[in-house]
C-alpha cells in the first residue's frame, strides 16, 4: 500500500506487497494476508531473499519482532493507546495549509506517499504524474493531489514537480532507503501512514488514498458507492461489493470524513497492538469482521477490479478502467518497466479509439510482463477470516 512505496534500487526484491501471479490461476484466498510481508520482504537484503520461502520469512519476522521493542505504551484497548505519531511530529499548520490548497470544493483530497527511490527521475513518481496527464480528464485531479514524502530527497524532488508536497519525515526514525531494511521501522512507517490519514479525516477532509504505483486513467468518483464510508480496492474481487470476504488491497481507498471513519481509523491503528508485527492491511483483514465496525455503523464497500484493477486481477475493458495497480509484482524495476508499457498501451488505445469509426472498441493490456515473472505466490496456509493465524 502506500508506504509500500518503500523501496530500494538495488535489492532484487523491490516491489509491491501484492502477491499472486496476475493471470492464469484463479485468485487464491490466502494471498492478501501475505501481501505486506512480501512488501517488507523486498526491503530485506538479498541474502535474506535467498531464503525465499514465505514460511521462513514469517518465522523470521516473528523472531525479528520478538527481539524488538516497539514503542507501545499504555492500555491496549483504549482508543488513545500507543501513539506512534506524536502530534509534535506533525507540522499541523503546514498540513492544514496544504490540505486547504489542494482540496476540491467538497473537501476531498487525493493523497499518495513517496520515498526516495520512487521519487527519482524516470521512476514511479514520474509515471504517476504522467498517467494523470494522459488519462481521460484526469489531469484536473493533479491540483488536488497531496504528495506525502517520507524522506528529504523525495521531498526535494516533489517540490520541483508538484505544488502540494507534505514532508512527513521524522526526527527519530529514518524512513529513507536504508531504513527499509529494518523491518520494525518499516512497520512503523506503515502504521504512521494510517495515523496520518486519521489526522486528515480529523481535519475534516475526505480522501482518496492512492499508492504511487497506481495509474489513473479515469475519474474514479463516479464509480464510488455514494452511501459508503470506507471503500477499498481489491487484489481479488468476488463480485459482491459488500462481501467482507473480498481480498482488499489497501493501496487504494476512498474514505469520507465523518465520525464513523475517524473512530474506525483509531480502532484500526490501535488494533496493531493486538497483532504485533502485522501490517495495516493484514490487521484490516482481521478487524473487518469485528462487532465494533457494525456497532459504529461503518459502511465498507469493496471496489470492483473491473474499474479498479491491478496485475493481480486486471481491469479487462479499457473503456471502463479507472485505475490500474502494479500489484502482484515484486521489484521496483519490474514495476516501472511494466507500468511504462501500460502507459504505452493506454496511449495506443486512445489513438485507436480516436481513429475508430465502429463502436465497442475495447483495446487490451500487454502487461504484466516482468511483473508476472517477479511474482511467485508463496505456499501458505489458508487465511482464516477473522482469526489471526497466518501460515
Ligand atoms: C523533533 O525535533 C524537534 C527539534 O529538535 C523537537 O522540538 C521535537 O519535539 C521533536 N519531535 C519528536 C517527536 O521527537
Ligand atoms: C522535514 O521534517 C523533518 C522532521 O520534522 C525535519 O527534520 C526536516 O528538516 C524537514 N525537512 C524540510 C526540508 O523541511
Ligand atoms: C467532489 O468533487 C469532485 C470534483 O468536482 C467530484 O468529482 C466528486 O464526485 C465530488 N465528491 C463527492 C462525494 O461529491
Ligand atoms: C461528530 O458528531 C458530533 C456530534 O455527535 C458532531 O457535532 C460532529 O460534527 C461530528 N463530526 C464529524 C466529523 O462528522
Ligand atoms: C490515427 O490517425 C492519425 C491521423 O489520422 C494517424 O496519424 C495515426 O497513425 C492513426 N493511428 C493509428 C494507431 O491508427
Amino acid at each position: 500500500m502506500g508506504l509500500e512505496s518503500g523501496n530500494n534500487k538495488t535489492a532484487a526484491g523491490a516491489g509491491n506487497p501484492d502477491l499472486r501471479p496476475p493471470s492464469p490461476p484463479p485468485p487464491p484466498p490466502e494471498f492478501s494476508l501475505r501481501h505486506r510481508y512480501l512488501q517488507l520482504f523486498r526491503q530485506i537484503p538479498k541474502m535474506v531473499l535467498i531464503i525465499g520461502a514465505m514460511g521462513a520469512i514469517s518465522c523470521m519476522l516473528v523472531l525479528y519482532h520478538s527481539s524488538t521493542t516497539f514503542p507501545f505504551s499504555g492500555d491496549y484497548n483504549s482508543l488513545t493507546a500507543g501513539k506512534l505519531l506524536a502530534d509534535s511530529d506533525i507540522n499541523l499548520d503546514e498540513l492544514k495549509i496544504i490540505l486547504k490548497n489542494a482540496a476540491m470544493s467538497n473537501n476531498t483530497v487525493i493523497i499518495t506517499t513517496l520515498n526516495d527511490a520512487w521519487a527519482e527521475p524516470n521512476s514511479m513518481f514520474d509515471l504517476l504524474l504522467e498517467s494523470f496527464r494522459i488519462g481521460d480528464q484526469t489531469k484536473r485531479f493533479l491540483k488536488h493531489l497531496v504528495v506525502v514524502t517520507l524522506d528529504q530527497k523525495a521531498y526535494a524532488r516533489c517540490l520541483k514537480l508538484h505544488p502540494h508536497c507534505y514532508n512527513l519525515s521524522t526526527n527519530g526514525t529514518d524512513f529513507s532507503e536504508e531504513a527499509y531494511f529494518m523491518a520494525p521501522d518499516y512497520l512503523k512507517m506503515m502504521w504512521r501512514r494510517i495515523d496520518f490519514l486519521r489526522k486528515v479525516l480529523d481535519l475534516g477532509y475526505s480522501f482518496v488514498f492512492t499508492d504511487a504505483d497506481i495509474m489513473w486513467f479515469r475519474d474514479p468518483f463516479s464509480k464510488f458507492d455514494k452511501e459508503a464510508d470506507f471503500q477499498i480496492a481489491c487484489d481479488s474481487f468476488n463480485g459482491d461489493p459488500s462481501d467482507l470476504k473480498n481480498l482488499p488491497n489497501g493501496g487504494f481507498n476512498y474514505v469520507k470524513s465523518n465520525n464513523k471513519t475517524i473512530q474506525f481509523y483509531k480502532f484500526w491503528y490501535n488494533s496493531r497492538l493486538n497483532y504485533p508485527g502485522l501490517h495495516d492491511q493484514d490487521v484490516f483483514n482481521k478487524i473487518k469482521f469485528k462487532p465494533f465496525i457494525s456497532n459504529i455503523g461503518l459502511r465498507i464497500r469493496f471496489l470492483d477490479t473491473g474499474y479498479f484493477g491491478g496485475f493481480c486481477q486486471p481491469s479487462k475493458d479499457l473503456n471502463k478502467v479507472c485505475t490500474m495497480h502494479a500489484n502482484c509484482c515484486v521489484g521496483l524495476e519490474n514495476k516501472v518497466n511494466d507500468l511504462e508499457i501500460m502507459l504505452g498501451d493506454w496511449r495506443k488505445y486512445k489513438e485507436l479509439r480516436a481513429n475508430q469509426t465502429i463502436d465497442g472498441f475495447a483495446g487490451s493490456w500487454t502487461v504484466p510482463q516482468l511483473c508476472r515473472g517477479s511474482f511467485h505466490r508463496p505456499r501458505v496456509a489458508k487465511q482464516k477470516d477473522d482469526q489471526g493465524t497466518k501460515s
